[in-house]
């Protein structure tokens, strides 16, 4: 399951708010992703961008007129609601948001919501005081109570100036979303699944730490992969670069005794564990309270401690516990003694030697050791694949 936009027929309904310009952007991220994105406006929408831009972007045909002979509604008026995987409203204005709270049907987007089985997405955009009003939030308040999944808004700075709630979200949440919705019955669906991610930090003064290279995404791509096959995913992270991915539990830590503590409360009651962290073996033995001076000596010791080894201290009754091995010598001989030696179901071998591998890449090459002796040697791939292929087993152990 490497994409689970592909192929998959997503009705986006495009009402008139200035935010239209951020539609453009999703419908190009679905339509490289492979899905079919039909795009409904409404006549405000039209207003703000025309339809030729969507169009072009899509290479399908948009619907701005139930009443036009051209369109597909024009000829049968449920056809796009009968079809949608998913439908999103985005930007979703006041004003649709009332006529969908009370089941009007005078334009493409409300004519089709009214008539889908799908599940529907609301991401509202608007002017704070629109937001806050009581009008809006009973509005919002129903839908919610019928179902509908309401993403954002955030608060910023919108376009009358004002810094408020009223933002709509930007495309990459957006995406989190719909993946997270179509993700609804998949294979670990009503299962936890516990990923770390990112390399520890161990202090040595205020402003020193001990860390090492890992920059996180592989346990990201993990957790993503998880959130989209329908797992309710909490990700125990370190500082990174990345953003946090719509829909999964983010829980910040930065020692490796922190990140135990917090794995210890999240595994309990958890399906997986799946260790992508990594984690440093030693911390300073002490760490200053404040900034240590240079000096005149030439050498400088820091004496360490070894940290717990938290794979192995984890052990839950039916929790599967995948690792990650990453060597740059006696790579399967150092992975298989891991994988023994903390009661893991599964490992994955890691060449940080190799191009296009280990970390700080999109990519990764890995070769994954299960209980049972089996090697299985995978070729290049994205991250987030690989998280699929290590989950694939996991949902295979839970079954
Ligand atoms: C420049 C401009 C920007 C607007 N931005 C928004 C907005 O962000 N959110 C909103 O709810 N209404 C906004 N409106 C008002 C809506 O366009 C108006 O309520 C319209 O009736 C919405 O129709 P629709 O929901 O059918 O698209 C804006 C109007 C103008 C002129």
């Amino acid at each position: 399951m490497p994409n689970p936009l592909e192929k998959k027929h997503i009705v986006l309904g495009v009402t008139g708010s200035i935010a239209c310009y951020k539609s453009v952007d999703l419908a190009s991220k679905l339509t490289q992703n492979g899905a079919l994105v039909d795009v409904l406006m409404t006549p405000g929408a039209v207003k703000f961008v025309s339809p030729l831009t969507f169009s072009s972007i899509t290479h399908r045909p948009v619907i701005a007129d139930i009443f036009s002979p051209e369109s597909e509604l024009g000829i049968n008026h449920v056809a796009v609601a009968e079809r949608a995987s998913v439908v999103i409203v985005a930007p979703a204005t006041a004003n649709t948001i009332a006529k969908l709270a009370h089941g009007l049907a005078d334009d493409p987007i409300t004519t089709t919501i009214l008539a889908t089985q799908a599940p529907v997405i609301v991401a509202p955009a608007m002017d704070a005081h629109m937001y806050e009003n009581a009008a809006t939030q009973e509005n919002v308040a129903a839908l919610q109570s019928r179902g509908y999944v309401f993403v954002g808004p955030a608060t910023g700075r919108l376009a009358s100036g004002l810094i408020g709630l009223g933002r709509m979200l930007e495309t990459p949440d957006l995406l989190g979303c719909i993946k997270m919705v179509l993700s609804r019955g998949g294979d670990l669906s009503g299962r936890k699944i516990v990923v770390s991610a990112g390399g520890t930090q161990e202090p040595i003064d205020p402003v020193r730490v001990l860390t090492n290279h890992s920059t996180g995404k592989m346990g990201y791509a993990v957790a993503e992969a998880a959130r989209d096959r329908g797992a309710e995913v909490s990700l125990v992270t370190t500082p990174t670069a990345l953003e946090d991915p719509f829909g999964v539990n983010v829980i910040n830590v930065r020692t490796a005794l922190e990140m135990r503590s917090v794995l210890l409360h999240q595994c309990s009651g958890a399906d997986a564990l799946i260790m992508a962290a990594a984690v440093a073996d030693w911390r300073p033995a002490k760490a200053a309270d404040h900034k240590l001076k240079k000096g005149e000596a030439e050498t400088w010791s820091i004496e360490l401690v070894k940290n717990p080894d938290i794979l192995s201290e984890i052990v839950g009754e039916g929790l599967v516990k995948v690792g990650f091995a990453a060597e740059s010598e006696d790579l399967l001989a150092n992975a298989r003694a891991k994988l023994l030696s903390k009661g893991l179901h599964l490992i994955a071998a890691n060449d940080i030697t190799a191009p296009d591998s280990g970390f700080g890449t999109d990519t990764n090459r890995v070769t994954l050791l299960d209980r049972e002796g089996r090697a299985t040697e995978l070729p290049l791939l994205t991250k987030y694949e690989v998280g699929h292929e290590i989950l694939d087993r996991v949902a295979k152990v839970l079954a």
